[in-house]
């Protein structure tokens, strides 16, 4: 019999990965993908727990699918509500303890267990935050084709997990565990399978994905710019990208996988968090701002048509305005092409929690300021783009009748007039209009480039 899955994912692309591969294991118990909470028979909400925001997020929307159980059950029809991710890592019994729709609680490390638990749901509720000794990704179940085909033409592999940084504003080594890589035989064979079922673009996903040291093909720890070379000789796969890196482990096997293989999109996500090395060091973040600008410039030797993104928090334990001016020079010195921006959230068990905290009105005004210029950054990167010629990889249909949507190297929307037939093609696009964060644009003749390229624009 089947029966209906709804998975809700927040939060970072580790969880989305990790929602798909939770669907992929229930698939053999008759579970089928919908799309709304309304009929399903297991709902499952993939949680985050980065900022405080996040995490209440789940509490109000596990009150909503409470009123949607009791009514199914009025009805004669059970629904069981899961709760997996990092707020069920960080706060199992207190879930249940506050929401009785809730009848099962995962960590993120315990995923492979869900068909055992869901037996056992059936008589009562179900809790696994454990970091058990058996590897999840042994034992989750692979996609379909159908499921891969459905999932679109660019793909995420998670091939690092946890971390080991501790920050000290972060709870991602609490609810994720210790740092752990798969062995790069497992990642290459994931890697041939979606390639197969027709995926062209993969990313790879980690915590602190750069710190990769995963078994090698030849047994010896391997680095990402080794599995990166690998795996851009897998028929198929035109385009990888990683995320997200941290900048203490960008190293010169990585560095030179930027020189060397096209396939590596020119666009690095690398966060930064302030720009004051003494608020970075009360992060504990282990980089000054001179290395931090140092490694961008070896990349950017490396790939001169290289554009970068960060995440920034503003109003950490004792930032002053000098602090935060620092932050704002170091916005303008390196010319993010994107950004995201925090208001630091003081989250329960980690140590910058116990700091004196700054006003809310001064986070609130810093916030601000930094998002203003943010966005100019980002205004001024997209009006480069106008004129140039980009290699498109079409995803999807767009929203208009004969309009198709890709997306360039630099992961901006680029929607064209274009046959349906592009739909996991790479083409070449000249932009003629740029609206907020997308490229309008017209199919360019391959073979007859018109337009200079953004590498040629930047004199690469
Ligand atoms: N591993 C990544 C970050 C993962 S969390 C790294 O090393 O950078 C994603 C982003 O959330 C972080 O980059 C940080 O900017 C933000 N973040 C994490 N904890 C936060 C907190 N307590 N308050 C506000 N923002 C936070
Ligand atoms: Fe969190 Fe720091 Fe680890 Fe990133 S490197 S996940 S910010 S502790
Ligand atoms: Fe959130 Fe956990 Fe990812 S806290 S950002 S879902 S690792």
């Amino acid at each position: 019999m089947t029966k209906k899955l709804y998975v809700k994912s927040y939060g970072c692309q580790m969880n989305v990965y990790d929602s798909h591969r939770m669907a992929d294991t229930l698939a053999p118990a008759g579970f089928v993908e919908t799309a709304t909470p309304d009929d399903a028979d297991l709902i499952i909400l993939n949680t985050c727990n980065i900022r405080e925001k996040a995490a209440d997020k789940v509490y109000s929307e596990l009150g909503r699918i409470r009123e949607l159980k009791d009514a199914a059950a009025s009805g004669g029809r059970r629904v069981t509500v899961a709760v997996a991710g990092c707020v069920a890592q960080a706060e199992g019994k207190e879930i249940l303890r506050r929401e009785r729709a809730v009848d099962l609680v995962v960590g993120p490390q315990s995923y492979h267990r869900l068909p055992e638990m869901l037996e056992r749901a059936e008589r009562g509720r179900a809790i696994e935050t454990e970091f058990p000794v058996e590897t999840k990704f042994d034992h989750l179940a692979a996609p379909s084709r159908a499921a891969i085909a459905r999932r679109g033409v660019s793909a995420f592999i998670t091939v690092q997990e946890g971390c080991d940084k501790f920050c000290t504003f972060c709870v991602v080594p609490y609810t994720r565990g210790m740092e752990v890589s798969r062995p790069a035989a497992k990642i290459v064979a994931e890697a041939e399978r979606l390639a197969q079922a027709g995926v062209r673009e993969i990313t790879l996903l980690g915590q602190n994905v750069n710190g990769y040291h995963g078994e090698g093909v030849d047994g010896r720890a391997s680095t990402l710019g080794r599995l990166m070379h690998r795996l851009a000789e897998i028929p198929g796969v035109a385009r990888l990208r990683y995320s997200t890196s941290h900048p203490c482990d960008m190293d010169d096997s990585l560095i030179a996988a930027h020189r060397d293989l096209p396939a590596l999109m020119p666009q690095l996500h690398l966060p930064v968090q302030s720009g004051s090395d003494r608020i970075l060091e009360a992060m504990n973040r282990r980089h000054t701002r001179a290395d931090y600008l140092r490694t961008v410039e070896r990349l950017r030797t490396a790939r001169p048509d290289i554009a970068f993104s960060s995440d920034f928090i503003v109003g950490f334990p004792g930032e002053t305005e000098e602090d935060f001016r620092d932050t704002l020079r170091l916005m303008s010195e390196i010319g993010f092409a994107s950004a995201y921006s925090f208001k630091y959230s003081p989250r329960p068990g980690t140590p910058a929690a116990d700091m004196n905290q700054l006003p809310e009105a001064v986070k609130n005004e810093r916030l601000q300021r930094l998002q203003d210029d943010i966005e100019r950054h980002q205004a001024a990167f997209m009006a480069r783009c106008l004129g140039l010629t980009f290699d498109v990889l079409f995803e999807k249909p767009g929203r208009h009748p004969g309009q198709i949507v890709g997306r360039s190297p630099y992961l901006q929307p680029v929607p064209v007039v274009g046959p349906p037939s592009l739909i996991g093609e790479i083409a070449p696009v000249t932009v003629t209009e740029i609206r907020v964060n997308s490229l309008f644009g017209t199919l360019a003749d391959a073979s007859r480039q018109t337009a200079p390229s953004f590498a040629e624009a930047v004199g690469a």
